[in-house]
């Protein structure tokens, strides 16, 4: 979904690229670059330079690997308490935002700003950070001249460095699971997450801190589930998100190209750890204002479709997307 997303952005620029150059005759454009993210360098923030702008890179790689320390709910300094849990970005973003199919930063500076359907807007990297702020970190956005948003970004573009604007990524997002075609089942789910899982996040889903609470040290596993954890409004409470970021980067250590855990496996484990206790984001039936471009998977009503709520929540999600699509084909006046 993620990568039509980045193709129809490209295309847009593509063309009107094309547009602006041949009214003066210059060539047509190249065609967009290709990159696979497991054959690109992974950039090495030790070597970045002792100047302004490259301690601005290095405090955004510490705000993404340590969030906790700097803007979590234990920050030394009450008023940058941004963050609502203990997590980092690179809880998700893993390796620091360049593990290929962890949501990896690498490229986001080429595709924003980017048309998103929860905001049925165009969206800038800044609204994204702040979107998994209020989600992921079940906090509050951080103000858009803060040097902790700056630094991010900086980060990011830093990360992004050679990646050319409309370039398609492989590697970009989450790789999709081959989806079971029934209910997930969040009691076998329970079985998966206790022989594969438990080992490091626990047996109550709480993880294992590096230290004690309120000594601002974080997670060494952390927690699925539960007051600490992300929302029930992150993009990680989706099944088929949760289970495409499991089955393609779980047990950590793992990727995509050689998964430890199945694909049936991965759709009820992420059905059982999304199904435990964790907090509520406020207002979750504004998101997806255009009901027919909600993702078949965001359990939140209200709906386009007739299909109930926990359908959308643990599947099977193809008879959700046939009618948004013959929906949106009647609204479009075809058939
Ligand atoms: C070997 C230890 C280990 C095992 C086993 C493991 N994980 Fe993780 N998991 C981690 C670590 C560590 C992170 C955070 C990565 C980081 O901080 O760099 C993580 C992150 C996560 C996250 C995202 C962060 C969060 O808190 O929500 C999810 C979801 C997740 N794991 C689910 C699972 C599931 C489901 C399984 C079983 C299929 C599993 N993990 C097995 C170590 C493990
Ligand atoms: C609990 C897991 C989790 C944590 C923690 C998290 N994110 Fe995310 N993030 C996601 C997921 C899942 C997506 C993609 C799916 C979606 O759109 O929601 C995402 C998407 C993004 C994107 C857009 C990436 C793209 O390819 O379009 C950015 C930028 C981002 N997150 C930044 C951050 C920052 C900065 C933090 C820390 C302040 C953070 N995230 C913490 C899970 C997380």
């Amino acid at each position: 979904m993620r990568r039509s997303v980045i193709t129809a952005a490209a295309a847009a620029a593509l063309a009107a690229g094309s547009v602006a150059l041949h009214a003066q005759n210059a060539p047509a454009p190249a065609r967009p670059a290709k990159i696979d993210l497991d054959a690109w360098p992974v950039p090495d923030v030790s070597t970045v330079a002792d100047t302004p702008e490259g301690r601005l890179i290095k405090r955004g790689h510490e705000l993404v690997t340590q969030t906790y320390a700097h803007i979590g709910p234990e920050a030394a300094d009450p008023a940058k308490r941004y963050a609502g849990n203990n997590l980092a970005c690179q809880s998700c973003h893993l390796q620091a935002g360049t593990q290929p199919f962890a949501m990896p930063y690498t490229g986001v500076w080429a595709v924003f700003p980017q048309y998103r359907a929860r905001e049925n807007e165009v969206s800038t990297l800044e609204e994204r950070v702040n979107g998994c702020m209020e989600r992921s970190m079940n906090g509050r956005p951080l103000p858009l001249d803060s040097v902790e948003m700056k630094a991010m970004l900086g980060y990011m573009k830093w990360a992004s460095a050679a990646v050319p604007v409309g370039a398609s990524v492989a590697g970009a997002g989450t790789k999709p699971i081959k989806e079971p075609n029934r209910p997930a089942d969040p009691e076998r789910g329970a079985r998966v997450y206790a022989e594969v899982c438990a080992s490091c996040h626990g047996d109550d889903g709480q993880g294992v801190r590096n230290g004690t609470k309120g000594d601002r040290l974080g997670y060494q596993f952390p927690p699925l589930w539960g007051p600490d954890s992300y929302n029930d409004g992150a993009g990680m409470y989706r099944l088929l998100t949760a289970a495409a970021f499991v089955k393609h980067n779980m047990p950590l250590g793992t990727t995509h190209d050689r998964p430890a855990i199945g694909d049936e496996d991965a759709y009820d484990v992420a059905a059982f750890i999304n199904s435990r206790p964790r907090p509520h984001k406020a207002n979750l039936d504004k998101d997806f204002p255009d009901r027919l471009k909600k993702p078949a998977d965001m359990p939140f009503p209200p709906f386009a479709d007739d299909h109930p709520a926990d359908q959308h929540k643990f599947g099977p999600f193809d008879p959700i997307r046939r009618s948004l699509k013959d929906l949106s084909d009647k609204a479009a006046g075809k058939n």
